[in-house]
């Protein structure tokens, strides 16, 4: 099966090369070229583990292309992604310019060779499959086949010399549209991807439905070879399917995606008031989240969730819940008590130093997760600016988000070291702000011996307390 997939973001590289792997012909577009290039060489653009291995083979295979040509992609294609940003505005709306330039550059290239599905897997607001299908009819409206069809229809005349003709030249029977939001989560997108929990397809036709039923069907029944970069687990025999309507396949997306940032909410909220009465949040969480309705998974307290989707995705149903006058009380307190969170790290670091001015605190981590190079909404941001602020000297150190840090963030005059010894010269203070593994095993003898003070903030709860104290650090966590 032919695919375009249009965005080679996270998600649009990530779904591209994935089906590739599993023997799809799949040409991908983006408007940059830039990372046109670099992909087409098999050079991955972002920090994705195992996606380059997957991406050079498809390459060599060749059953995975990169263009910028948008219409000639979509011309060889039956199924074509819509996977560009859709980024945060002040509004809490989500910028939708670039899938409205795709969705009417995808009408425009429209041939009626063959039915197309468009399938919508950038998150985009509830609706927003009946806008892309407006769209794509009207730019259709210029696709000089499209014109021709119609012509050719009115004067009575057999419609098409194509190999399918389309009786009628009706928009319909030149796309679909469909509705397929992405779960996968950055570091893990190759696994996520290859071995998802659940698939879910919303779609009017059933033919749309089908197709991309068909697309995914290696997937849904577990048939691939596993590359060995993303081995199967051994429990994932078959993926279930979700089949629904357009509306209730975007709500899906925006459901879970605020489910997951309230659970941490939630969790920094009872850490708060742990803190206040002497309990611990990660002995609280493990008594608690054993509790099979529950589950432990997504609440680990710390200085607050970030990221591309959780602001981005909870904003917006906050602005759909208002569009349609519901006030959304507690979507908003996750937001708040994240805002919040957010501060603590700041605050503790100022109850321990009491001066920040004129100190140098030193961050261990800016992505704003682990096995990532995204910065997008990074708690690691808003802290070095706050304490940037404030007059202190800020340095950092990450495994692979730095070069990412200095590239999109040059007004954060932040300094950066290339190893937790190297950063932790002249701090009087490090903040753990990214749950890497290898600051779980930080050599802290080597690290205080060239420290000013000896403090650390572990704004992921990720150190052991008492081997903290044992070298002679004044340690605070979180909710402990
Ligand atoms: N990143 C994630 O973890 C994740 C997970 C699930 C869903 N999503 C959603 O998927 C969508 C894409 O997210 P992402 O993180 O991959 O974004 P991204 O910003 O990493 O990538 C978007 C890509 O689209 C390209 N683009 C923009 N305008 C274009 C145009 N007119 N034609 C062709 N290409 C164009 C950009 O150059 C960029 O390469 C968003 O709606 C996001 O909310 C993201």
């Amino acid at each position: 099966m032919d695919v375009c997939v249009i965005g080679t973001g996270y998600v649009g590289l990530v779904t591209g090369t994935c089906l590739a792997w599993l023997g799809r012909s799949v040409t991908c577009v983006d408007i940059d070229e830039r990372k046109i290039a670099m992909l087409g060489a098999g050079r991955a653009t972002i920090y994705e583990p195992g996606l380059e291995p997957l991406l050079a083979q498809s390459i060599q295979r060749g059953n995975l292309r990169f263009t910028t040509d948008l219409a000639e992609a979509v011309r060889t294609a039956e199924v074509i992604f819509i996977a560009v940003g859709t980024p945060p505005q002040e509004s809490g709306k989500p910028d939708l310019s670039a899938v409205e330039a795709v969705a009417r550059a995808i009408g425009r290239a429209l041939d009626g060779v063959r039915r197309r599905i468009v399938v919508n897997k950038s998150t985009v607001p509830i609706g927003s499959g009946n806008w892309v299908e407006m769209l794509i009819k009207e730019g259709l409206g210029d696709s000089p086949a499209f014109r021709r069809e119609m012509a050719n229809a009115a004067h009575g005349r057999a419609a098409s010399t194509h190999s399918r003709p389309l009786p009628g030249a009706k928009a319909d029977e030149f796309f679909l549209v469909a509705s397929n939001p992405e779960f996968l989560r950055e570091g893990t997108a190759i696994q996520d991807t290859l071995y998802p929990d659940r698939i879910v397809i919303g779609a009017a036709d059933d033919y749309a439905a089908e197709r991309l039923r068909a697309l995914y069907e290696p997937i849904i029944e577990q048939t691939f070879t596993a590359p060995p970069s993303a081995p199967r687990p051994a429990d994932c025999t078959a993926v279930p399917v979700v089949t629904t309507d357009l509306a209730s396949a975007e709500m899906i997306k925006y459901a879970a995606n605020a489910f997951l940032a309230t659970k941490i909410s939630f969790a920094n909220e009872i850490a708060n008031i742990c803190e206040r009465v002497g309990a611990d949040i990660r002995e609280v969480v493990r008594g608690f989240g054993l509790d099979n309705r529950i589950g432990p998974r997504f609440l680990n307290a710390g200085v607050g969730w970030g990221g591309s989707c959780f602001g981005k995705d909870v904003a917006a149903l906050i602005d759909i819940a208002n569009e349609y006058g519901y006030e959304p009380p507690m979507l908003r307190a996750t937001v708040e008590v994240n805002r919040r969170q957010r501060q603590v790290a700041v605050q503790k670091l100022q109850e321990t130093l009491k001066i920040i001015k004129g100190r140098t605190i030193g961050l261990l981590g800016l992505a704003f997760k682990p096995e990532t190079d995204d910065l997008r909404d990074a708690p690691a941001l808003e802290i070095a600016g706050q304490l940037l602020a404030m007059g202190a000297r800020v340095r950092a150190y990450d495994p692979v988000a730095m070069e990412a840090c200095r590239a999109q963030h040059p007004e954060l005059k932040i300094e950066y070291a290339d190893a937790p010894v190297l950063l932790a010269e002249e701090c009087d203070a490090l903040i753990v702000v990214t749950e890497w593994d290898e600051f779980r095993r930080l050599d802290l003898d080597a690290i205080g011996a060239v420290m000013n003070t000896r403090v650390i903030i572990d704004g992921r709860n990720i150190l052991d307390r008492a081997a903290v104290e044992a070298a002679g650090f004044k340690y605070r966590g979180i909710g402990r």
